[in-house]
């Protein structure tokens, strides 16, 4: 794809200069947890500008200071960004300064500790999901079962066309939600190593929920 995003099937790595240095400094340990949520903001805007390029567009009647024209705005009632709690917050927060008017969704999935598997404890999403364009918004794709519970439980409530976006990407994070959902581009600011013993990204940011929360 032209315009600064790397496309390898349903793989998008938006690779933006901006993106890729505001990154570097979201990886360092020593970054603030004031700094840190800035950073997550910044991003997310910058990467939304990419991941919403096809967003629908309805005319509108206006008058400039010479004359009236029909002029063209995004519709805000077609979309609705879908947050996988908590650290999708974090994302959310960038994505809502792009689109004020979209709706927003909740999925709470906890990961697990012992088996790394995703338990769902919470679900709110617009009645008519099935009508907008979807964007699930998670930080960190690790193992890629947080992701795929929440797109599946999304399908199950009506979700159509679904787009899910995170800041890092482990590759096995990946191979897992396209196997399990095909049909959902993923977004992505950088595909990392590995996940370690304990399902985190290597090098990755370390757990992004306590560094944005500050909870550790
Ligand atoms: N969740 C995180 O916050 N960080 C990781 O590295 C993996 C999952």
């Amino acid at each position: 794809m032209s315009g600064g995003a790397d496309t390898t099937s349903s793989v998008t790595v938006i690779d933006h200069p901006l993106i890729e240095h505001k990154l570097t400094l979201l990886r360092m340990a020593t970054t603030p947890t004031g700094e840190f949520r800035r950073l997550t903001r910044e991003i997310s805007l910058l990467m939304g500008y990419e991941v919403l390029r096809d967003l629908p567009l309805q005319p509108v009647d206006i008058q400039t200071p010479l004359e009236p024209m029909t002029a063209r705005q995004v519709s805000g009632k077609k979309l609705c960004f879908i947050s996988i709690l908590r650290a999708g917050n974090g994302i959310l927060d960038g994505m809502i300064d792009l689109v004020p008017s979209a709706r927003i969704g909740h999925v709470g999935v906890y990961r697990d500790p012992a088996s790394h598997l995703p338990i769902e404890y919470y679900f709110k999403v617009p009645d008519d999901v099935a009508e907008r364009l979807t964007i699930v918004v998670d930080p960190m794709l690790a193992t890629g079962h947080s992701a795929v519970a929440a797109i599946t439980r999304l399908k199950r409530a009506g979700a159509r066309g679904v787009k899910y976006v995170c800041l890092i990407a482990a590759p096995e994070g990946v191979a897992v939600l396209r196997e399990a959902h095909p049909d959902v581009p993923i977004f992505t600011a950088a595909i990392d190593r590995a996940l370690d013993e304990n399902a985190y990204i290597r090098p990755g940011l370390g757990d992004a929920g306590d560094r944005l929360f500050g909870t550790k």
